[in-house]
């Protein structure tokens, strides 16, 4: 069975089992009440694969005792979940490390996750000596023995000096008929009053990061995790080393979590993997496309979305699964990096343009209307003019409803840091801003035509300054929207007043609402009463 504990139904109860305790030890010793549990702070930076590794750690890190808290200064053990995308979002967890070092000196632990610790190792240490823990998304199964060593390295260092502790697993150990799942542990001493423990498994791993304690950070919408890791090696990209290679979960396990989600009283859920659709099911009962349909027939489900597709593994189906299964949003974010087929096989995407134009079209002929948004990497090695030129015509032939646009960044290990025509950073950066022009221009007369049409969203929450909820759409817009005549009373109090106030919308529940604006990134509306 698995445990939401970021769930109100599990924190309740394990908070008041915490309270209980806590006001029975208080009056035993007659003390002030004090809450003895180890304190964690976690910042999570990246994607929503790392936001769920984090719900992920977060639940163990509570099961295994701890108490997560909402400052750097009032924790004990601080923990960054890194990303290493892109060189800037890297360079920001060195300079996280660096501002928290001073704290040092009262006793905090420092520990890197992700896939920063991955991708640097023990280097670390080097560049943050501060820091005892470093472990990759591949290792985060053997979390709780680590904590127990971080705990224990503690009381050994207070008494003995420094240790120095290795979760490493090389291939080589596993070749030679080691089961994966026994780790090997070493305590030493560093010449330094230095605690390092590292969790470092090599890209071999076959393993899913599953556990029982998940602590979601939303009641109403929640990710489930079908596919980690990638095969796919495109030519600027760090993942395939530090995320390992990719390998799936059972569908019967994936239903079984959507499933106890809906009993939760979750109603949105959305897969997440690096390729979702290279999904392969080890117990091989479902395809990518089945999973999904299954996943939007779970009774209580009311949208699931899935991210992200890769265009090679894009099939039909999957538009058909869309056309039959209402619960299924009508948004696919489809990564096409760029419009030019001579810089996508420079890249190793192993798609052509007219191979990715097809899978839109195929999009395009839905049932229902399917909002496209992708992914675009500007000056990568050797794209000329005349390759941008056609990733712009490709913006305008798709018609997007929203682009996430990079500037190629040079990363680690991969197979373009040999390509020669680097683009200089001034290029980059003009392209960059010549893409999100004409995209700004796109996005404009796209949401400009919702105006006048009723969607249904689902209500995030409120902007007090504005006075207006905020909504999100089936297509993964935001619409923010008004609610005439606004009251606090319920529904019934309301139609039965003079004056018939409306109730405010709950949060998490789903409202239709009429598009009276558009913006750029954003639509605005009031509530259909
Ligand atoms: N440089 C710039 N952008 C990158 N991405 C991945 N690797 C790099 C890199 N080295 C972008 C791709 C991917 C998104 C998640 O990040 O567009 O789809
Ligand atoms: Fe990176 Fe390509 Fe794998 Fe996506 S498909 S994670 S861009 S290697």
């Amino acid at each position: 069975m698995r445990r939401d504990l970021g769930h109100p139904k599990f924190r309740n109860s394990y908070f008041l089992v915490c309270l209980t305790l806590r006001a029975i030890l208080g009056n035993m010793s007659g003390v002030r009440e004090q809450d003895a549990r180890r304190t964690f702070y976690l910042e999570t930076f990246g994607c929503q694969m790392n936001v769920h590794d984090s719900e992920k750690v977060v639940g163990t890190l509570i099961q295994e005792g701890y108490r997560q808290v909402e400052t750097v200064e009032q924790a004990d053990l601080i923990l960054y979940n890194t990303c290493s995308i892109r060189d800037k979002a890297e360079q920001k967890v060195f300079h996280r490390l660096a501002d928290y070092k001073k704290l040092q000196a009262q006793g905090k632990k420092f520990g890197v996750l992700g896939c920063v610790a991955q991708q640097e190792g023990e280097k670390i240490f080097e560049r943050a000596p501060h820091v005892s823990l470093v472990c990759g998304s591949a290792s985060y199964t053997k979390l709780p023995e680590m904590l127990v060593q971080l705990q224990t390295s503690d009381f050994g260092l207070r008494t003995s000096g420094a240790v120095e502790i290795d979760f490493h697993f090389s291939q080589n150990r596993r070749e030679v008929g080691h089961p994966i799942d026994v780790f090997s542990s070493h305590v030493s001493k560093t010449p330094q009053d230095l605690v390092r423990i590292t969790g470092l498994d090599d890209r071999q791993t076959d393993k899913c990061f599953e556990t029982e304690y998940t602590a979601r950070t939303n009641p109403h919408r929640g990710y489930i995790t079908i596919i980690e890791g990638c095969d796919k090696f495109c030519a600027y990209c760090v993942v395939p080393f530090t995320r390992g290679k990719e390998r799936s979960r059972t569908s019967e396990s994936v239903l079984a979590e959507a499933r106890q989600m809906a009993d939760l009283g979750y109603t949105e859920i959305q897969l997440l993997g690096q390729n979702v659709n290279s999904y392969r099911d080890p117990s091989g009962n479902k395809s990518f496309a089945e999973l999904l349909a299954a996943v939007g027939e779970v009774a209580g489900i009311k949208r699931v979305r899935f991210t992200t597709s890769h265009p090679r593994d894009f099939g039909k189906d999957i538009v058909e699964a869309i056309d039959a299964t209402p619960a299924l949003c009508d948004h696919v974010h489809l990564p096409v990096q760029s419009g030019s087929t001579r810089v996508l096989d420079a890249m190793q995407r192993l798609y052509t343009r007219e191979q990715y134009l097809e899978r839109i079209t195929w999009m395009k002929a839905a049932k229902r209307a399917i909002s496209i948004t992708t992914d675009v990497i500007v000056g990568f090695p050797g794209e000329t003019e005349a390759d941008f030129v056609e990733t712009l015509g490709l913006l305008d032939e798709v018609g997007y409803d929203g682009v996430f646009s990079f500037k190629y960044s040079p990363r680690p290990n991969t197979p373009a840091l040999t390509l020669d025509d680097a683009i200089p950073e001034e290029e980059k950066s003009r392209r960059l801003d010549v893409l999100m022009t004409r995209q700004k221009e796109i996005q404009i007369a796209r949401y400009k035509k919702y105006i006048g049409t009723t969607a249904e969203v689902m209500v995030e929450g409120k902007n007090e300054a504005r006075g207006q909820w905020v909504g999100r759409t089936s297509h993964n817009k935001t619409l923010n929207f008004t609610v005439p005549k606004e009251g606090n009373g319920s529904l019934t109090e309301s139609l039965a007043g003079a004056s018939a106030k409306v109730a405010s919308p709950k949060i998490g529940t789903y409202a239709n609402v009429r598009v009276t604006g558009s913006f750029p990134n954003s639509l605005l509306g009031e509530l259909v009463v």
